[in-house]
């Protein structure tokens, strides 16, 4: 909770995306194996995040226990420390989960202090069941009143995983109730990152419709605190090899957190390739921490900048081009647009080579392709 527990947005990978509710012990163990003999966990992704599906049930005093496939989560949680990670976790406010499992209602601190105790470094706070059995039974007509039940369950939380002593990530899930708690007077609801959007699927589609609704949500984020445009897709469903770069290139330009949501235990080479890329990494994890906003939209083609420790400037070129615009798109970068002047000489972070950019220069950009360069010293 502490802003040194997400001084950067928050990177490791998640069960959700891949596993459902059906994810094991097994799976995040060989999740966490994967994540070292990958190189991720060295290029920075050190969170093993278990999302719905672990829960069982209470016993006569109302601790929470861990269902059949997860036998033990304190053994869990000490083999993925014994690896350099962290764990992670997940409930939600109400009485039951989005899937359906045990909530925390009523057993805020009890449950705080089970995950402390097991060792859990990160939990996800789910809304769900919260919106119907408090928010809507409580104060059906007035949304006002339910933003402050909700805004409300998110502090008890925060208390609770505050009053264990362990640092613990706190990741807001509440979809699109955007970030309420920035203007909602007196919320101090203290999460790390908050969810910004709906849930993101693996198409090309649903993640260009989630990273345009970003546009505008920079001043929101910083050290410590992140927008949440949901966790990756690369290397699920049908996405293409342009469509994973694309995905990852603007989730790094957005200051998002890199939670990787494919089974790292078989992943390709070139999905590894991405995920792994230390350049696109660093612009995520930039210290200064400042989200990208877009500078201008030309037909199908979208360019945003993100400013960079030292005066450094990433700029990111997305050919979003719909079925109609299948094929490389023709396109001239407007350097005056970006508030630059004149030639400056900067890196291709895909192809790892040195470009020079001239104002008005043509880049060739394949449908939903990117074009990802860091210059150092923009003039
Ligand atoms: C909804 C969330 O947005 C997803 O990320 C996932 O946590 C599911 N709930 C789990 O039920």
């Amino acid at each position: 909770l502490a802003d040194t527990v997400a001084a950067t947005p928050p990177m490791g990978w998640n069960s959700w995306n891949f596993f459902a509710e059906k994810v094991t012990d097994a799976d995040v163990r060989a999740a966490a194996d994967a994540l070292v003999s990958s190189g991720m966990r060295d290029a920075g992704y050190v969170y093993v995040n278990i999302d719905d599906g672990w829960q069982g049930e209470r016993d006569a005093k109302g601790v929470i226990h861990p269902n059949a496939r997860f036998p033990d989560m304190k053994a869990l949680a000490d083999y993925v420390h014994s690896k350099g990670l962290k764990l992670g976790i997940y409930t939600s406010p109400g009485p039951k989960t989005c899937a359906g499992f045990t909530g925390s209602l009523g057993h805020e601190a009890q449950d705080a202090r089970s995950y402390a105790d097991w060792g859990v470094d990160y939990l996800k706070y789910d809304l769900c069941s919260f919106i119907e059995d408090q928010m809507q039974a409580k104060a059906p007509h007035d949304p006002a009143q339910q933003m402050r039940l909700m805004t409300g369950a998110y502090e008890r939380m925060h208390d609770a995983l505050a009053a264990t002593g362990r640092p613990i990530v706190y990741s807001l899930c509440q979809y699109g109730w955007d970030a309420v708690w920035e203007w909602a007077p007196g919320a101090k609801v203290g999460g790390n990152l908050w969810r910004t959007t709906g849930d993101i699927t693996p198409e090309w589609d649903r993640i260009y419709a989630i990273a345009s609704q970003q546009a505008g949500l920079a001043s929101y984020a910083g050290p410590g605190h992140w927008n949440d445009p949901d966790m990756l897709e690369v290397g699920n469903g049908k996405l293409t090899p342009a469509e994973n770069r694309a995905h990852f290139s603007w989730w790094a330009m957005l200051a998002a957190p890199l939670l990787a949501g494919n089974d790292l235990a078989h992943m390709s080479p070139e999905v590894k390739s991405i995920l792994g890329n230390r350049e696109v990494i660093a612009i995520d994890q930039d210290p200064l921490g400042k989200q990208a906003t877009r500078a201008y939209a030309e037909g199908e083609v979208e360019v945003w900048t993100r400013p960079l420790q030292h005066g450094g400037m990433a700029i990111a070129v997305f050919n979003v081009g719909s079925e109609r615009h299948a094929g490389t798109h023709p396109f001239r970068l407007n350097l005056a647009a970006l508030g630059l002047h004149g030639t400056q000489q900067g890196k291709d972070l895909w192809s790892g080579k040195p470009v020079s950019l001239a104002d008005q220069q043509t880049i060739a950009l394949a449908r939903h392709d990117v074009w990802l360069v860091r210059v150092d010293a923009p003039h």
